[in-house]
This record gives C-alpha cells, structure tokens and sequence, in this order.
C-alpha cells in the first residue's frame, strides 16, 4: 500500500480536517459510512455527507465515543450494523480531527 504511506507522509497533521479525512480512511469509518468528500460508499451507517446539517460538533464527537447514545437511523431503516465504540481507540487529537473534519459535511 504503497500510496496509503505516502498520504500518511503527506498529510499535514497540524491541519485537522484534513487529518480526519485520512483517518475517516485509515480507521475504518469509510468500511460503514458513505461520505463523498472522503470517497466513501459504504451503507452499513448513517450516510455522513450533511451530517453537520443535523449533529453540533458535540454530537459528532458523542457518535464517535459514544455510538449508540443516540438513535440514527439508516436511510429508511434501522441500521444493519453496530457502530464500535472509538473510546480508548483513537487518541484525543484524532477525535478531533474526525470531529473538524466531519463539521464541514454539510
Ligand atoms: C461497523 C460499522 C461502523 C463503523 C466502523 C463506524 N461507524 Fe459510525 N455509525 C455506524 C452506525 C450503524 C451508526 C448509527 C447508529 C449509531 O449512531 O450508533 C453510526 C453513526 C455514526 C455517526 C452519527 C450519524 C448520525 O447521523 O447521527 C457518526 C458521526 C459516525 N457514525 C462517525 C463515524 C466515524 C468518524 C467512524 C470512524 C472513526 C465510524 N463512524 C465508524 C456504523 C459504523
């Protein structure tokens, strides 16, 4: 993955959107969720392309601790998977990150 270590090299980690844009590839949000500005098609989860339109920064960063303290639904339908929680997992600069990154989808 010769191209994934060279966005990982290129990305300026003191930018946090763009940051979280890598993450939402490289931890796994893109294997759920669909999102255009992070070239994701995946409809396990909640679309996220306005998900700013309808959570505050608090609630996404909430979503991403906390999955499940909140009940988001599929397009239509209850959702066919189970979000994991990213407590313990990614640090405090990439919730952030995700966080900023996901207040530009609206
Ligand atoms: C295994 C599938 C899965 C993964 C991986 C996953 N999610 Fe989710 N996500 C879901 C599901 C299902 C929901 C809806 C239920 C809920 O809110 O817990 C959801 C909800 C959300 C919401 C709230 C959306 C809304 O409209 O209320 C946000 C924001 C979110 N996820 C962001 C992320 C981020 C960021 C990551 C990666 C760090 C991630 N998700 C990884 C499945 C996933």
């Amino acid at each position: 993955m010769g191209s994934l270590r060279e966005a990982v090299a290129s990305v300026d980690v003191t930018d946090p959107v763009a940051h979280g844009r890598l993450l939402f590839g490289k931890r796994g949000c893109a294997g759920c969720h669909a999102l255009a500005a992070a070239d994701a098609t995946a409809t396990l989860g909640p679309n996220l392309d306005q998900v700013a339109a309808r959570l505050a920064a608090s609630d996404i960063r909430r979503s991403i601790l906390e999955p499940g303290s909140q009940v988001a639904k599929c397009g239509d339908q209850p959702c066919r998977a189970q979000m994991p929680s990213y407590t313990g997992v990614l640090d405090e600069t990439q919730v952030e990150a995700l966080t900023a990154f996901l207040q530009q989808q609206r």
